[in-house]
């Protein structure tokens, strides 16, 4: 039995530990939104998150998620969604889920990736050749993150102050 959170849910699973995480998404759990493409680990359409990191599940055993929190295409909440729709990034579509699940991981990352960044980070493969527009919605979103948290402000315990005062 394999047990795992996915989109915030708690699952139980009767399984072989080697099932690729991806057949265990589709049809066991039926979250059809991520793709089956190469199926050799290439291409990125059946993106996921791991515990908030992209992993390509065709080729990830479902032993691996093991106590794990997945968030696939039906249980994403991020800027990257309104962006993408405001670039009209998608063609065809096939690709998009497992591009939005890398850009999102991609800026939980760096807020404000370079072209570089991207470039680095964005392997995935588009059929379609949207990559501008992946990467001005990459952009866009940057924009659209929230702030990080303010740094903890370190205290000074009364032994710092200066003996004399400070004059
Ligand atoms: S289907 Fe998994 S990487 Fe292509
Ligand atoms: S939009 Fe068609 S494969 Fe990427």
């Amino acid at each position: 039995m394999i047990h795992f959170t996915i989109n915030g849910q708690a699952k139980a699973l009767d399984v072989e530990d080697d099932t690729p995480l991806l057949w265990v998404i589709r049809e066991q759990l039926g979250l059809t939104g991520t793709k089956f493409g190469c199926g050799v680990g290439v291409c990125g359409a059946c993106t996921v998150l791991l515990n908030g990191k992209p992993v390509r599940t065709c080729i990830l055993p479902v032993v691996v998620a093991s106590g794990a929190e997945i968030t696939t295409i039906e249980g994403l909440d991020h800027p990257v969604q309104e962006a993408w729709l405001e670039e009209q990034v998608p063609q065809c579509g096939y690709c998009q889920s497992g591009q939005l699940m890398a850009a999102s991981a991609l800026l939980d990352e760096i807020r404000q990736p370079t072209d570089g960044d991207i470039d680095e980070r964005m392997t995935n493969l588009c059929r379609c050749a949207t990559y501008d527009r992946i990467r001005k919605g990459i952009h866009n979103a940057s924009a659209k993150m929230p702030e990080p948290p303010p740094e903890p402000v370190e205290e000074t315990s009364p032994e710092d102050a200066p003996a004399d005062g400070g004059e």
